[in-house]
């Protein structure tokens, strides 16, 4: 039985004010749901205040990205551990912006995933084709070598505790959602691979679909067999809109 799971991720938009004002809004609305993780991913300087708000309630905080090493002289990064402190529970790790404008690689993806692991972070590994590559049949090819790269080196037994978010990129702040088939198809073939991977362990992987989720289209996307869950940019910016799609159902 996996639990599904609405994660929020705000990039770069909201103040710690700005963030606290959503939260205090947002968890009326989503009080009493039960059987749903929520997950809020505000900047790395709201993080404090938005766990701070959120204890001891049924949404939890997601940093953004992190850095691989535990500490060190990396100037302007923030390590699993400084992630973990400030209260969080998730950290997002490989979003397609990160790739396309940070150069990261598969390769350093796996060395947070398995720094987050480390630090006792959720690691939520964001993965997806571009246009080109959808349009040229590479999808599956693109999202299998990211997947296996991601994931290099985790035993089964870890496994269960990282999620996996199919993110196209062409689907992302353009509008364009992948329609419940296309996300369905690529979810299903990913699950293959998680089973292949770690075996029964990687049946328990939860495996979000993210790309201009919306309230309208949540519900046909999470009706499907292997959609089990969303990582949602614009929609989560506003109370109302975040609130509706965590009650999907
Ligand atoms: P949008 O929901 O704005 O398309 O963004 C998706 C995303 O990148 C979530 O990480």
């Amino acid at each position: 039985m996996r639990t599904p799971v609405i994660a929020g991720n705000w990039k770069m938009f909201k103040t710690a004010g700005e963030s606290s004002v959503f939260v205090k809004e947002f968890l009326p609305l989503v009080a009493g749901i039960k059987g749903v993780e929520i997950v809020l991913a505000p900047s790395f300087l709201s993080l404090s205040a938005v766990a701070a708000l959120t204890a001891g309630t049924n949404a939890g905080v997601a940093s953004q990205n992190v850095h691989f090493a535990a500490e060190g002289a990396y100037t302007g990064e923030v390590s699993p551990g400084m992630v973990k402190d400030a209260g969080a529970k998730y950290a997002i790790v490989g979003h397609s912006e990160r790739r396309q404008y940070f150069a990261e690689t598969d390769e350093s993806v796996n060395r947070k995933v398995k720094a987050a692991l480390a630090a006792g972070l959720v690691p939520i590994m964001c993965l997806g084709e571009t246009l080109t590559e959808r349009e040229s049949g590479k999808t599956f090819q693109v999202v299998e070598r990211q997947l296996r790269a991601g994931l290099s080196e985790i035993a089964a037994a870890t496994a269960p505790k990282v999620i996996v978010a199919y993110e196209p990129v062409w689907a992302i702040g353009t509008g364009k959602t992948a329609t419940k088939e296309q996300a369905q198809e690529v979810h299903a073939f990913l699950r293959r691979i998680l089973k292949e991977l770690f075996g029964d362990a990687g049946l328990a992987i939860r495996i979000l679909y993210g790309g201009s989720v919306k309230p309208e289209n949540i519900s046909e996307l999470m009706a499907q067999p292997d959609i089990d869950g969303a990582l949602v940019g614009g929609a989560s910016l506003k109370a109302a809109s975040f609130a509706s799609i965590v009650k999907f159902n």
